[in-house]
């Protein structure tokens, strides 16, 4: 929701991208199968072969021509990149090793992403994966109409971290082919969401070193002028503590580069092109104390089912509906028990019911609410995992009272237990490097054909 600088990565070959294809490492995708669906209650389902790339920005950018850094720690060098084009046509992003540099495996249906892994020349900070149908080629997804449903492990994510699996309306060949971009979709080229992030290192094949101001609290990231914009779903922001799911529509097409206001940057948060708040369903915040957690109805110590229903057709998507199975038993989401907000999915009356009791600024409806995602939805997402720690706001809108002056009885204040004071990057990196999330299991079809729907 208030997601920002979301990245962090390498130290001594400084994470880096570019755009130019590297040859110091072969990139071998880590392979995760996952599931199609048919018929009823998940008895039908078809395996199909996958993978997984890493992100662009974690990746090492040298000069095509030797092993310089085009980008070292949170800065560019400004000799090789006098500017985002040449810098892109200078630079290649390199392949990946995986578990060594980036603390990911993939089992065989399973992705498991750990938090801090120190390599031989770095220090890696989290990491952004994407479902792969070829080598190529993003796997795209058509949510309207079907369910999306996996199993997750988040018992050892603390305050601060969040285990994210999500939507976002990327091409499915990275923006391949744009401007400088030969690297493309295999090597995880093409990132946007909707907070329309500026910590991205390359945006339509040129490098995003235009005015880059390096981060004042992260030592592996910054920001250029440019933000990439575009529709995001997000099935899965959590950790132990909370999780919530929540649509987030833009007026925007797919990836599209922004600059000033269109972006959304700073006092103009409402005045962008994307839904940066969007709308929520987060159990605690909407007053449910003892639904999620350690110990709790679903108990976060142990694997969680998460089925999320998209109730619609064509393009036209009318509800989110959330079940979660554990130990073989199906819960429905919890419902709301905030006065005046009434239900347990996301439609377009709920997200208006909770705005308005919580006193929020509904960009939501303004950037066409469900309409507008659907629409977004059937153009096709791409699906990312990811774990990440927030050096803007700790993930306290996640998991803590926030914003942080606000007295937790106020309605939409109290989002989960974890204290005002926690998830600073600085103490979750020292503290809990080993934290990890596990996703598996990925099923898809259409609705009630993953699991056993209740009746
Ligand atoms: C920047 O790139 C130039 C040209 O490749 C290189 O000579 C120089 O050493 C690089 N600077 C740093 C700090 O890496």
């Amino acid at each position: 929701m208030y997601k920002a600088l979301a990245l962090a990565s390498l130290s001594l070959f400084g994470a880096a991208t570019a755009q130019q294809v590297g040859k110091e490492q072969t990139e071998t995708h880590p392979k995760m199968s996952w599931k199609t669906c048919t018929g009823k209650g998940g008895s039908s389902c078809t395996t199909k072969s996958g993978s997984i790339t890493l992100d662009s920005n974690w990746r090492w950018a040298h000069v095509t021509s030797g092993y310089t850094n085009c980008y070292t720690d949170n800065t560019w060098n400004s000799t090789t990149c006098q500017d985002g084009a040449s810098c892109a046509k200078n630079c290649a992003i390199d392949g990946a090793d995986y578990s060594g540099t980036y603390g990911i495996s993939a089992g065989s249906d399973s992705l498991t992403l750990k938090f801090v892994t120190k390599g031989t020349y770095s220090t890696n900070i989290g990491s952004r994966t994407y479902l792969m149908e070829s080598d190529s080629k993003y796997q795209m997804f058509n949510l309207i109409g079907n369910e999306f449903t996996f199993d997750v492990d988040v018992s050892k994510l603390p305050c601060g971290l969040n285990g994210a699996l999500y939507f976002v309306e990327m091409a499915a060949d990275g923006g391949m082919g744009k401007g400088n971009n030969a690297a493309g979709a295999k090597y995880g080229t093409g990132y946007c969401d909707a907070q329309c992030p500026h910590d991205i290192k390359w945006i339509n094949g040129e490098a995003n070193s235009d005015g880059w101001q390096p981060s004042d609290n992260d030592k592996n990231a910054g920001t250029g002028k440019y933000g990439a914009c575009c529709p995001e779903m997000d099935i899965w922001e959590a950790n132990s503590i909370a999780t919530a799911y929540t649509p987030h529509p833009c007026s925007v097409k797919g990836m599209t580069r922004c600059t000033g206001t269109e972006c959304g940057d700073g006092d103009n948060r409402y005045n962008g092109v994307c839904d940066k708040d969007g709308c929520d369903f987060n159990s605690y915040r909407m007053s449910v104390k003892d639904f999620y957690g350690p110990g709790m109805t679903l108990d976060t110590k142990k694997k969680i089912t998460v089925v999320t229903q998209f109730v619609g057709s064509g393009s036209d998507l009318t509800e989110i509906k959330r079940f979660y199975v554990q130990d073989g038993k199906v819960f429905k989401n919890s419902d709301s028990t905030i006065e005046g907000v009434k239900g347990n999915s996301i439609t377009d009356a709920w997200c208006e019911q909770q705005k308005t009791v919580f006193g929020d600024t509904s960009s939501f409806k303004k950037l066409g609410g469900l309409k507008e995602m659907g629409a977004s939805l059937a153009r096709g997402h791409v699906l990312v995992m990811s774990l990440w720690d927030d050096h803007a706001v700790n993930m306290l809108w996640l998991d803590s009272t926030y914003p942080t002056d606000k007295d937790a009885s106020t309605p939409g204040v109290a989002r989960g237990t974890c204290a005002t004071d926690s998830g600073k990057p600085d103490d979750v990196e020292k503290n809990s490097p080993d934290a990890t999330v596990i996703y598996s299991n990925i099923r898809f079809g259409p609705l009630g054909s993953t699991f056993a729907e209740p009746a």
